[in-house]
């Protein structure tokens, strides 16, 4: 069937019909071009953006019947199995996968902004040892408004870039120097000759007493879920920085209103609830009891890493994920992890039970994340802060990809209003 290029909204009472333009998506659904309904007196519902494209954007799909992930084009499995996440860094800011010079220049200008103005280390000292990283990666993220002016131009193309690079750089230092923080540990200083996930790992687990070599199985690992997080469409902590940056805030503030959002259980922190819920389980034979509280609609629980606004078959990334479960534990001889064992049996069951087959629910691309993070040594608490460094090229690609565009406005939604019509002040003598 042809795509229309015109949809007509017809009313039933007898005023005359609209018409509106249907615009063709190069991939996915075609959206109906609804700009110009405001000056006809409508507006259109739609909480929760179930049926809303917010922007135009070439940098992710999802086809969520199809389980299917590209960015840029490319599918999520190739990027995962061949590419690394310095590279897909470079494809998502720049559309292309790099030659072998970019990517040389790119990985080393990124090397070189690792480092955090010294002052920075103070921000931390004003959170409690015992703060939630988040806390502390929203807060000193934000903070950097504070020392970065001279690349927060956000309408030149140069300036965006460099605050994309300096973000992305430095949020792996922040994200690691707030785990050390919550130990109490000193703060490792990145080191310029490691790649970016390696380098992560050194900063979190080396100790300046002794010498510390990063396992590269436990770096490979790392990169990979990198490269699974990194972007995801119109997700709410992309629509959120894209929100943030439609005023003209300045990047490092849009990154940390991300972040924010990306916090949420439902959303990027279901990753760590995940694996709180798989050792609550405990055993699998627990497991009917969870599914049956899960389906219990009295009952507020929800199977987290089940489920999905789009996917409505497997996300592409937990499968990926899941094999990388499998290849982490046997190289580090932990193939008896039990609440791996309680992961797969959970899916298992799940995946035959009427609840979740009729309403498309299927593991999500938390639901292993965190018996990896588990097994590479990373306490639940940091699962997210991990989420929020891979989204962070996205975040950044996203927004810049917004205020490149030469008709960006100011985001501001509408309202369906159901509230009290004009009505005079009433002194409060007379108010009964
Ligand atoms: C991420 O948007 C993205 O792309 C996000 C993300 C990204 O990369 O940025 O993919 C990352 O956030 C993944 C999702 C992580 N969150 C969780 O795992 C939390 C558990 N899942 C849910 O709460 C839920 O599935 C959402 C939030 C993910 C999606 O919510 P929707 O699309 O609003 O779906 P819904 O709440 O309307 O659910 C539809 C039905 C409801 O039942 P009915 O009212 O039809 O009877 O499915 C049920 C829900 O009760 N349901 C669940 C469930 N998820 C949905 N029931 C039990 N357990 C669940 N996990």
């Amino acid at each position: 069937m042809t795509v229309p290029t015109k949809v007509t909204l017809t009313f039933d009472n007898g005023q005359p019909p609209i018409e509106l333009p249907v615009l063709a998506g190069n991939l996915g659904p075609n959206v109906i071009d609804i700009r110009d309904l405001s000056k006809l007196g409508f507006l259109t519902y739609d909480p929760g953006f179930m049926s809303t494209a917010s922007c135009n954007s070439s940098i992710s799909f999802i086809d969520g019947e199809a389980g299917l992930l590209y960015y840029r084009g490319y599918p999520i499995e190739q990027l995962a199995q061949h590419s690394d996440f310095i590279e897909v860094s470079y494809l998502l800011i720049h559309g292309e996968l790099p030659t072998s010079e970019e990517k040389v220049a790119f990985d080393k200008t990124m090397r070189r902004h690792t480092m955090l103005h010294d002052q920075i280390n103070t921000v931390f000292r004003g959170f409690r040892r015992d703060a939630h990283p988040m806390a502390v990666l929203v807060g000193v993220t934000g903070a950097l408004s504070a020392f970065y002016h001279d690349s927060i131009d956000v309408f030149d193309a140069r300036n965006r870039e460099i605050s994309a690079y300096r973000l992305i750089a430095k949020v792996s230092t922040i994200a690691a120097m707030s785990y050390k923080y919550n130990m109490g540990e000193p703060f490792v200083y990145p080191q310029n000759r490691l790649g970016y996930a390696e380098n992560f790992l050194y900063m979190m687990f080396s100790m300046p007493s002794e010498p510390y070599v990063v396992n590269p199985v436990a770096a490979r690992a790392l990169d990979k879920i990198l490269v699974l997080h990194a972007d995801h469409e119109q997700n709410a902590s992309t629509s959120t920085v894209r929100l943030a940056g439609s005023s003209g805030a300045n990047p490092f503030a849009c990154i940390a209103a991300g972040m924010a959002s990306l916090w949420g259980p439902l959303h990027g922190g279901a990753n760590e609830a995940v694996l709180k819920m798989l050792e609550d389980i405990g055993d699998v034979s627990r497991i009917p009891e969870y599914i049956n509280r899960a389906k219990d609609k009295s009952n507020s629980f929800r199977l987290m890493g089940f489920g999905h606004r789009i996917y409505k078959n497997m996300d592409p990334r937990a499968a990926v994920m899941r094999q990388t479960c499998h290849e982490l534990l046997n190289e580090l001889q932990l193939t008896e992890d039990p609440l791996f064992k309680i992961a797969l049996e959970l899916e298992r069951i799940a995946a035959q039970d009427e609840y979740f087959i009729s309403r498309k629910l299927y593991p999500n691309v938390d639901f292993y994340s965190g018996i990896v993070f588990r097994a590479l040594g990373i306490p639940p608490s940091m699962f997210t802060a991990i989420f929020a460094l891979a989204r962070t090229v996205g975040w950044v690609a996203q927004w810049n990809e917004m205020l490149a565009e030469n008709n960006h406005r100011i985001g501001r939604p509408r309202q369906h209003y159901n509230g009290a019509a004009r009505r005079d002040y009433v002194p409060v003598a007379e108010r009964v």
